[in-house]
């Protein structure tokens, strides 16, 4: 199954790519005032990181550690 959403904030990842290139963005905590995310579970938090670092909004697999 792949991860693709905060389903907390029922917001995509692919939606938080286009708010964070359109703005400029490169920081996960400045991206969630703009389009808030991972408010509740923080499970998504680790995801949007590594969507900023790469460009990746789908993920086939957990990065939690
Ligand atoms: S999945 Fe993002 S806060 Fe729960």
């Amino acid at each position: 199954m792949a991860i693709t959403h905060c389903i907390c904030s029922s917001v995509s990842f692919a939606e938080l790519k286009k708010t964070a290139d359109a703005e400029g963005i490169t920081d996960w905590e400045k991206l969630r005032e703009v389009r808030p995310f991972g408010l509740s579970c923080k499970l998504c938090i680790p995801y949007v990181k590594q969507m900023l670092i790469d460009g990746r909004t789908v993920f086939t697999q957990s990065i939690i550690e």
